[in-house]
């Protein structure tokens, strides 16, 4: 199986360019099975979680191209409407399809996603939506099963903010009889992108990145060309090694407002950045001071940021404490981060986390993305090598990441 060995100890420098965005392209392919017209999409990164969906609407009867990054979805003659456990078990994100195949066909089939590393992650919040639009759901043999003849719009009140869950109550209502209103709906930068793709294809959607979205159901969503919006977990998670590594880097292609919770927490560890129109540049060269963070909905601290921050205080100079609450057990990283020679403590959901002036090189894994994230980013400045394996993990979510932090000089090789 291959891994990514790290040589620790060069200080980054240059210009990242940052790719499409995953959790906004997933949702944005997904809505394609709401029109029988084609769907043109730009800026799709080439990542395992997009052939994962790409493959999930193919086995469905949908026709997609790629052409570099434009990907191209006819889902006209979909013949199928059911999302079978062999691909939902290896991405959850599959769940998005349930949406969109009820409001065109009146039903769908979905294997229900288990528990994952991160936490058991249920859809019911999902399930309530549809079911207070009227459809009637079944859970049976592993797998919801969803019928309605048209949905129709109704009040819906999340108990929690779900980024997937909101995402997929949208386009269930885009198409339903009468306005459909998500309270508590999330307000991530993700949500907005696929509203506004909607929008171009017809749909009527108010509100989207606040926390009530109105949607006007309508008779047809049209096919439309996109440009999926750049990945702002890519982005910061560059930042962050930019700054472990004492360096001057810069990331472009970027929103640098999806990052400001993430900018403010650098500054107050005392790292420099400069923000332009579409790139951030941070400027690392005091070293790191110890900053609290606490996970949040957006625009609060990300879930996605959190193990590659925690990299980052573990060679800061203090003590920190990070509070994950958005996900019950989203600490896979700290024992293997304790064996590269970081002093961390868990108490509930919090880590409290004491700098240390160095980590040491280890052979390390993680079951999680951001978690193996994590582990590129202390590698970076880990004495001797860091050898991180299970990088399917990576693969998911960070497009050519050896390539890219290879040009900003950092000594990474990937081997089979
Ligand atoms: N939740 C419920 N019931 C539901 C739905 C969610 O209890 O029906 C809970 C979850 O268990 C969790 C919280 O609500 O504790 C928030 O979960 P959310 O539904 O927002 O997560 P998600 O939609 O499954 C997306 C991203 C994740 C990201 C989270 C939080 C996609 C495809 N995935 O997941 O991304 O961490 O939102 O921002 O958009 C990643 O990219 O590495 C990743 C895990």
């Amino acid at each position: 199986m291959d891994k990514v060995i790290i040589t620790g100890g060069k200080r980054l420098k240059g210009e990242v360019e940052i790719s499409g965005a995953k959790n906004s392209a997933l949702p944005i392919i997904a809505s394609s099975i709401l029109s029988t017209e084609e769907c043109i999409l730009k800026n799709v990164p080439l990542l395992k979680d997009i052939q994962t969906i790409q493959r999930l609407l193919e086995c469905m009867g949908a026709r997609i191209q790629r052409d570099g990054y434009t990907l191209n979805v006819n889902a006209k003659d979909l013949k199928s409407c059911e999302a079978p456990y062999e691909l939902v078990k290896t991405m959850r994100a599959s769940v998005l399809v349930l949406g969109p195949l009820v409001a065109r066909f009146g039903e769908a089939r979905v294997s229900l996603p288990g528990g994952c590393a991160i936490g058991t992650r249920p859809i019911n919040l999902h399930i309530a939506g549809l079911q207070r639009m009227g459809a009637e759901v079944e859970i049976k043999h592993g797998y919801v099963e969803v019928r309605a003849k048209r949905l129709k719009g109704a009040k819906i009140y999340f108990d929690i903010s779900t980024v997937t869950g909101t995402e997929n109550l949208m386009m269930a209502a885009v198409l339903a009889e009468g306005v459909t209103v998500l309270g508590n709906a999330a307000c991530e930068p993700e949500v907005v992108d696929l509203a506004n793709f909607l929008i171009k294809r017809g749909a009527r959607i108010q509100g989207a990145g606040t926390d009530t979205i109105i949607i006007e159901g309508v008779s047809k969503i049209r096919g439309d060309s996109y440009e999926v919006m750049p990945d702002r977990i890519e982005a910061g998670t560059y930042l962050v090694c930019g700054a472990i590594t004492g360096g001057d880097v810069t990331v472009s292609r970027c929103i640098p407002s999806h990052l400001d919770a993430v900018l403010m927490k650098l500054g107050a560890a005392g790292i420099k950045t400069e923000v332009s129109s579409d790139s951030v540049r941070v400027i690392a060269d005091n070293g790191i001071s110890a900053v609290d963070v606490r996970t949040m909905p957006y625009p609060g601290f990300p879930t996605d940021m959190q193990a590659q921050i925690m990299a980052l205080m573990a060679v800061s100079r203090g003590l920190s404490v990070i509070t994950e609450t958005v996900f019950e057990n989203r600490y896979i990283h700290v024992p293997e981060l304790r064996r590269m020679g970081a002093n961390i403590k868990l108490q509930g959901n919090d880590a409290i986390v004491e700098g240390v002036k160095k980590l040491s090189g280890a052979p390390v894994m993680a079951t999680d993305l951001r978690a193996s994230a994590s582990l590129v980013v202390a590698g970076l400045v880990a004495e001797g090598k860091t050898e991180i394996q299970r990088i399917y993990h990576l693969d998911r979510g960070y497009e050519r990441l050896e390539e890219k932090l290879s040009r900003l000089g950092a000594d990474i090789v990937r081997v089979s």
